[in-house]
């Protein structure tokens, strides 16, 4: 059903300007929660952060950043939705046009600039859907203009915890100026200390929630050394790596779109995305589970970011290359790697490629 959608649709897609594209899929898929629920082969199930994932193939923050179709991305197969980044108060982003598919390369570049309908909106439609179920995480972020930007972060958690299953704390958007900033030593131990207590103030009434940081894959290695510290003795649950690069490969073939301002993600990531997930995880030592995002557009390239030290994934930009397709085409991928291993479980794959990995050249 959803192949045949597809061939219909993906075309007039392709033909609109992203961000439209964009907007109409959100409508379009406001009709999905008629599609029957998907059953996962029960040897994808995860177990992280102490919640049950049906299978490990998240939906990345920034495609449902209103959180308007959750339960449509659960129908369409994903084990998980990250909802956001949400902001406080409303903003707008920046100016269109914002968003650019780098298609010769199957890449994104977007400078969205947290556009945002604000906390009050965002938590009245996750509360009217709070009995509905699945693994919904809430990406938080700061107001643009914000006076006190960890209070920004402090404040979404309060409100959010109790209908979240885990936040994201995002400090990695390239989009808004001085957010990166919040990566560096003292800034990140402040705003982490903030954050934590701020979920363990809330428990009593919220629940236990899982608090993950979403870094950049930009950082230098000495500088994931102080992040991966500073995320271990403030005792966060998880992290996610990562966002999206400011970087340019000299390999991407579209050199003129190549030149727009903003993050850039889909296949030209994966190779850094996942050097920066495999450092990252022999960093952590098995303190807490990582997520990988960055790049993954096929079965191979999923088993390949769980073997570099995922436990869960995320993707979003391939999906606009491969279509809704690409999810299940990846978790057979995954089902076809244990059968061959003669494996049970997932779990048994994470990091197995991690030190070799960090042992290769610097991807270009
Ligand atoms: C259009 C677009 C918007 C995004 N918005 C957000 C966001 O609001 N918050 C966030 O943490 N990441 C955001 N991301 C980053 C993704 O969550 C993901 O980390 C990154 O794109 C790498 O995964 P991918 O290569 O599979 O797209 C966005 C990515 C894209 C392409």
């Amino acid at each position: 059903m959803i192949a045949a959608f597809e061939r219909l649709v993906r075309p007039l897609l392709h033909a609109l300007d992203p961000e439209d594209a964009h907007a109409l899929t959100l409508k379009l898929l406001k009709f999905a929660p008629l599609l029957p629920a998907v059953r996962d082969d029960t040897r994808l199930a995860v177990r992280a952060f102490g919640l049950n994932f049906p299978n490990p193939v998240g939906m990345a923050a920034g495609f449902d950043k209103n959180a308007e179709v959750p339960d449509a991305l659960f129908r369409l197969g994903f084990g998980f939705v990250e909802v956001g980044t949400i902001t406080p108060r409303p903003q707008a982003g920046n100016p269109r046009p914002r968003i650019f598919r780098l298609d010769a390369d199957g890449g994104v570049i977007n400078r969205l600039g947290f556009n945002s309908q604000g906390a009050d909106t965002v938590l009245k439609r996750l509360a009217a859907r709070a009995d509905a179920g699945g693994i919904v995480g809430i990406n938080v972020g700061a107001n643009k203009d914000s006076p006190d930007r960890v209070a920004d972060y402090v404040g979404l958690i309060e409100r959010f915890a109790s209908v979240a299953s885990y936040v994201t704390v995002n400090v990695s958007s390239p989009n808004t100026p001085g957010l990166r900033a919040l990566q560096q030593a003292t800034a990140l131990d402040n705003l982490l200390a903030r954050v934590v207590d701020a979920r363990e103030r809330v428990a009593p009434n919220a629940g236990p929630t899982p608090v993950l940081l979403k870094i950049a894959p930009d950082l230098s290695l000495a500088e994931l050394d102080d992040v991966v510290g500073i995320a271990r003795s403030r005792r966060v649950d998880g992290m996610i790596v990562g966002n999206t690069t400011l970087a340019r490969p000299p390999s991407l073939r579209e050199t003129k779109l190549a030149g727009e301002a903003g993050g850039l993600s889909g296949r030209p990531l994966l190779a850094l995305a996942t050097r920066m997930l495999a450092e990252t995880y022999v960093r952590v030592e098995g303190v807490f589970p990582l997520i990988g995002a960055g790049g993954i557009d096929s079965g191979a390239a999923a088993l390949a970011k769980i073997r570099a030290g995922a436990t869960l994934l995320q993707l979003y930009s391939a999906l606009v290359f491969r279509g809704l397709g690409l999810v299940a085409e990846i978790k057979s991928a995954l089902v076809t790697a244990l059968e061959r291993d003669r494996l049970d479980r997932l779990a048994e794959l994470v990091g197995a490629d991690a030190a070799a990995v960090t042992a290769e050249p610097w991807p270009a």
